[in-house]
C-alpha cells in the first residue's frame, strides 16, 4: 500500500503571523495562528492530513534546541506510521535552513520531511503561506521523494544547500551553486536533481540527541577587519565546547583571531572554519591547522560540530 496521508507539524513563523492591517507585510507578529487555522486556509488539504500538531509557536529567530528535539522526536514517531507518506513542518524563514539541516543530520529520513514557510503574514492581502503549504503537501505525498526538503515559492531545496538569501522577496531561498532539487507546478513535481541520500541508520545519533541533558555548546565568531581574539578568549574561559569561525573568502582568518583559535584548539576546544561568503565552498588541501567545514555555512557548521561533539 502506498501511503497517501501527511502529518503537519507547526512551529510558528510568519506563515502563522498576524498584522493589524491587511496591507502590512512587515509590521506583524509572527507565530500567532494555530495549526488548524493554517490548514483551513488551504483548500482541499484537510482530507489528506492524518494528524496535525502544534509542536511550538515561535518566531524562528528565537528557535532553540528544545524545539529541535521535540520536532525530531515527533518526525521520527510519525514517519514510522505506515499510513503516513511524509511530513510538512511549518516554520519561520529566518532559521529554517538550520532546522532543516539539523533534522536531515539526525533523521536522514526515507520519507520526505518538508519544511515550508511564508514571507508574508497569514493576514496579508495576498499571503504566500497557503500556496507554499499546498506545494509542500504535494511534495510530502510524492512517492519516492525523500530526505529533509524545503519548499518555498514553488521551489524544492535540499537541507544541506538551502539558505535564506533575501530579506523581503517571496522567493527568499537559494541553493547556491548546487541549485534546487525540484519545482512544484500546479501540484506536480518536476525533479531536476536526485534526493539526498537517506540512511535510516541515524537511530543512534537521534537517541543521543534526545537523551542529552543539553546539546554541546558551540558558538560562532566572525573574522573581519580589525578582529581580535577577545571573543574567543572569553568563550574559552566560559568552557565552550566548540567554535565555528565565519572566515573571510576561501576560509582565511584575521591573524589575531587565528592565534586565539589555535590556542583554543590546543586547549581542547573543537574549531571549524566556514566561509562567510554566500556562495562557494572552502577549497583547501585538508592540511590547514584549523579544519574547514567545506560547503557548510557557519550556521550549519555549528550544527555539524555540535553533533560531532555529541558522538
Ligand atoms: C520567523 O522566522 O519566524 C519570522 C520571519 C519569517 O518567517 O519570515
Amino acid at each position: 500500500m502506498i501511503p497517501q496521508k501527511i502529518v503537519v507539524l507547526a512551529t510558528g513563523g510568519t506563515i502563522a503571523g498576524r498584522a493589524a492591517r491587511q496591507h502590512d507585510n512587515i509590521g506583524y507578529t509572527a507565530a500567532q495562528v494555530g495549526v488548524e487555522d493554517l490548514l483551513d486556509a488551504v483548500p482541499g488539504l484537510k482530507p489528506r492530513v492524518f494528524a496535525a500538531e502544534q509542536v511550538a509557536q515561535v518566531d524562528s529567530k528565537d528557535m532553540g534546541h528544545d524545539v529541535w528535539r521535540d520536532l525530531a522526536r515527533g518526525c521520527s514517531r510519525w514517519l514510522a506510521h505506515d499510513e503516513v507518506a511524509g511530513i510538512v513542518v511549518t516554520h519561520g524563514t529566518d532559521t529554517l535552513e538550520e532546522t532543516a539541516y539539523f533534522l536531515q543530520a539526525v533523521l536522514a529520513p526515507r520519507k520526505p520531511v518538508v519544511l515550508t514557510c511564508a514571507m508574508r503574514p497569514a493576514t496579508a492581502i495576498a499571503p504566500d503561506g497557503p500556496q507554499n503549504m499546498l506545494d509542500a503537501a504535494a511534495v510530502a505525498m510524492t512517492h519516492g521523494a525523500s530526505g529533509v526538503l524545503v519548499v518555498c515559492a514553488g521551489t524544492v531545496h535540499g537541507a544541506r544547500d538551502v539558505a535564506k538569501r533575501h530579506t523581503y522577496r517571496l522567493d527568499a531561498f537559494s541553493s547556491g551553486d548546487a541549485g534546487p532539487l525540484a519545482y512544484v507546478e500546479e501540484g506536480l513535481l518536476r525533479q531536476v536533481r536526485p534526493w539526498a541520500a537517506h540512511a535510516d541508520a541515524n537511530a543512534d545519533l537521534l537517541a543521543r540527541v534526545l537523551a542529552a541533558a543539553e546539546l554541546p555548546r558551540v558558538e560562532i565568531v566572525m573574522s573581519h577587519a580589525g578582529a581580535s581574539g577577545a571573543v574567543v578568549e572569553a568563550l574559552v574561559a566560559q568552557g565552550v565546547d566548540g567554535i565555528v569561525v565565519a572566515a573571510t573568502g576561501n576560509g582565511t582568518v584575521h591573524r589575531d583571531l587565528e592565534a586565539a583559535l589555535l590556542n583554543a584548539q590546543t586547549a581542547g576546544v573543537k574549531i571549524l572554519r566556514a566561509t562567510r561568503c554566500a556562495e562557494g565552498v572552502v577549497v583547501g588541501n585538508g592540511k590547514e591547522a584549523l579544519p574547514a567545514a567545506i560547503d557548510l555555512s557557519p550556521v550549519k557548521a555549528r550544527i555539524a560540530l555540535m553533533l560531532e561533539l555529541l558522538r
